[in-house]
């Protein structure tokens, strides 16, 4: 049985999506953590949680890659490993460390580095003359460095961390008040969600006016295949917030081609040659701007909606990617029997916004018997929320399908405005 490696994870969908799909595939998994704890014992059902599911779990401290390299080669004396996957972006370069140096099928570990700090994917977009917003860095604690970067860059501008991921502390400036405000927020928060310590590099770019999508592609020996582009809605206290998305994107033929073109370009360009790769795009007058490029299958359940549609299961195909094998090009079933791929699938976010505790979510529990909908979560009441300013806030889901194309979207956004949640003031100490 072929056995995968698995450095971390994200806990939220592809926490699920990635050891469903090693599972599926009939291979096995190791999972590889520096805290067990981290992660959920059981999911929504109360079913083991598939990241449990594994022939082990063992513990390194996964944060020091000479660390997480010496476990993996012990794990690999053991039971021999045949590939070495993560969803969790912060363990993308380790991951690429780890498979490279023991001569297993995986990307290039420099491209996943160049791809994973946001500062030098644009220097490598900038080699490739690859036009995008004008940009600099400094850093966050220097306001005289800062105030030459902004010069540069000129207002409006966006302000961002080189190395997080979820929409976490980018904001839009239109002055020199609020960037200094949103690097001072940045510069206080040192260390990630990980434990790991954070570059303290902050980096300014021009603001890019226009909607947003995102190309989702696959790579196996540096041929670059592209299933499809996804578009996506925006909203919440920073504006960054993901709201929602469909696929596919409703677009001309045209602007999807230039999108996927672009796109092409900059997974080239930051020389990534394996994998899934999900690029983040905003369609500005001028022409595609590349945001970023994450060299890992989307989240926020884009890849469910592209099954629906297509069949094709990413999470599925970066397994196949990383055991070295041709992905299937058949499509996996679709387990809605008798009924024909819908033509769009959406997902709509629920952010909150109110900070406090949620009471109730009027309207939610009707949702799920809607016909058009064929997945939905929702918190507990209990809850604690936050104004939402990035895409770790929500207090819920709903994913709709759809024979019409670009029909998804106003279900699924029409069905989320129907609750009403209720907010509760903080429990007393
Ligand atoms: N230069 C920019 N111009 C306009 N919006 C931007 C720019 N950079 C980022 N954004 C917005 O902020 C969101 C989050 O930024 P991104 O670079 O994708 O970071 P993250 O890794 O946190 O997702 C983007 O999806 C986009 O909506
Ligand atoms: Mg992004």
């Amino acid at each position: 049985m072929p056995h995968l490696l698995l450095v971390e994870s994200w806990v939220g969908a592809m926490g699920t999506l990635l050891p469903r799909a090693v599972t599926e595939l009939g291979a096995e998994f190791t999972f590889l953590t520096r805290s067990p704890g981290h992660y959920p014992q059981s999911a929504f059902d109360g079913s083991p949680h598939p990241l449990r599911l594994g022939r082990a779990v063992v513990t390194a401290e996964t944060n020091d890659a000479a660390v997480a390299l010496d476990a993996a080669r012990r794990i690999h004396a053991e039971t021999p490993i045949d590939g070495v996957l993560t969803s969790c972006d912060y363990y993308l370069p380790t991951a690429a460390r780890i498979a490279d140096v023991l001569g297993l099928p995986g990307p290039a570990p420099d491209a996943i580095e160049a791809a994973c700090n946001k500062a030098r994917t644009r220097a490598a977009l900038d080699r490739f003359g690859i036009p995008g917003p004008r940009h600099a860095t400094a850093p966050a604690d220097d306001s005289s460095r800062l105030r030459e970067a902004a010069e540069i860059v000129g207002f409006p501008l966006v302000v961002k961390p080189t190395d997080l991921c979820a929409g976490m502390f980018v904001r839009r400036a239109d002055d020199w008040a609020t960037l200094e405000t949103a690097a001072g927020d940045l510069c206080r928060f040192v260390v990630n969600a990980r434990g790991q310590r954070r570059d303290p590099v902050v980096l300014l770019e021009e603001f890019l006016d226009g909607p947003e999508f995102s190309v989702e592609s696959w790579i196996r020996q540096g041929t670059i295949h592209t299933v499809g582009v996804t578009d996506k809605s925006l909203g919440g206290a920073s504006g960054f917030v993901e709201t929602g998305h469909m696929f596919p994107a409703d677009l001309t033929d045209e602007d999807r081609a230039q999108l996927v073109t672009a796109a092409e370009a900059a997974i080239g360009a930051v020389g990534l040659d394996h994998g899934v790769v999900h690029t983040e795009l905003r369609l500005c007058a001028a022409g595609p701007r590349i945001i970023e490029i994450n060299p890992r299958p989307a989240g926020n359940q884009i890849t469910e909606l592209i099954r629906h549609v297509t069949g094709v299961d990413l999470p599925a195909v970066a397994v196949e990617l990383a055991l070295g094998r041709q992905p299937a090009p058949s499509p996996v079933p679709d387990s809605r029997q008798g009924k024909s791929r819908p033509l769009s699938a959406a997902v709509s976010m629920l952010v909150p916004t109110e900070a406090g505790v949620l009471t109730n979510l009027h309207g939610a529990g009707e949702i799920e018997n809607h016909p058009a909908v064929v997945a939905s979560m929702f918190k507990a009441a209990g809850h604690r929320t936050t104004v939402g300013a990035d895409n770790n806030s929500y207090l819920g889901s709903v994913m709709t399908v759809s024979s019409e194309r670009a029909g998804a979207r106003p279900l699924a956004e029409s069905l989320l405005s129907s609750i009403s949640v209720i907010y509760g003031t903080e429990p007393a100490p």
